[in-house]
């Protein structure tokens, strides 16, 4: 008889932590702080409080502020927009990358497609600070252009990180962007729209990019469906979890 030598799930994760320490290493960065929510208890139970989540997103936020893994970007950006909400959100939206207004305040979703965003956000009875918010790219691409295949590789490890710290049960994807990096396809936004798919085992909507809707008004109404598929599932996942 052989012994099965699948990793274990600690196993696995070790591993990815040493992947991404020696991938920072070799970007430069030579001090990573501790972040409390990710040190390991005894009991091997997971630590849920609030200011350990917290704490690891702003001890991740002061690694990638100085980041210059993108010069272009970096040269160029007035703010490195890390994401914003609450550290224990159940529900996350990743956009493309800042814009104008969120290069300049540093903050995610600020201009006409945040508010739009906002209101989205609000339909399904959450206040904006109780998600989060953060984008593929933390930098502003010169002009709006799209972001650079080399940019996205770059910032990936932050947004996984992210992703990693919050746990949320749902990550709603916003527009062709985001769908297509976080679900690894080539697919458009308006067939993946609608259809739940899955980024590390996590539940993934993808729907209309806000931008999108301020110039296609008339498709308003899908996103609001597909809201209400994260709302109802959201509310089976509360039900499961106190039954
Ligand atoms: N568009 C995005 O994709 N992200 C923002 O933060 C703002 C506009
Ligand atoms: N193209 C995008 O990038 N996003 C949309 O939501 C629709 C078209």
């Amino acid at each position: 008889m052989t012994l099965s030598k699948t990793p274990s799930k600690f196993e696995q994760a070790l591993k990815k932590s040493e992947q991404y320490l020696k991938y920072l290493e070799s970007s430069g960065i030579k001090h990573v702080p501790l972040a409390p929510s990710l040190s390991l208890s005894p009991e091997g139970g997971e630590r849920k409080s609030h200011g350990g989540k917290q704490a690891a997103l702003e001890a991740l936020n002061k690694i990638v502020r100085p980041c210059t893994l993108c010069p272009e970007l970096a040269n160029t950006r007035k703010s490195v927009v890390f994401g914003s909400g609450d550290s224990e959100a159940e529900l996350l939206f990743v956009g493309e990358a800042p814009g104008f207004e969120e290069d300049l305040q540093g903050l995610p979703f600020v201009g006409k497609a945040g508010q739009l965003l906002t209101k989205i956000i609000e339909s399904i009875g959450f206040k904006r600070g109780e998600v989060y918010i953060a984008n593929v790219l933390k930098c502003r691409p010169p002009a709006n252009r799209n972001p650079l295949p080399e940019e996205v590789i770059n910032c990936q490890p932050y947004l996984k990180q992210q992703i990693a710290i919050i746990q949320p049960k749902i990550i709603c994807v916003l527009g062709n962007f985001a769908a297509q990096t976080l679900l690894g396809t080539g697919t458009s936004i308006t067939r993946l729209r609608g259809n739940w798919g899955s980024y590390e085992g996590i539940p993934v909507m993808p729907t209309f990019h806000p931008a999108y809707l301020l110039r296609n008004p008339a498709d308003k109404r899908k996103t609001w469906e597909d809201m209400k598929m994260i709302r109802e599932r959201l509310q089976r996942v509360r039900i499961t979890k106190s039954t």
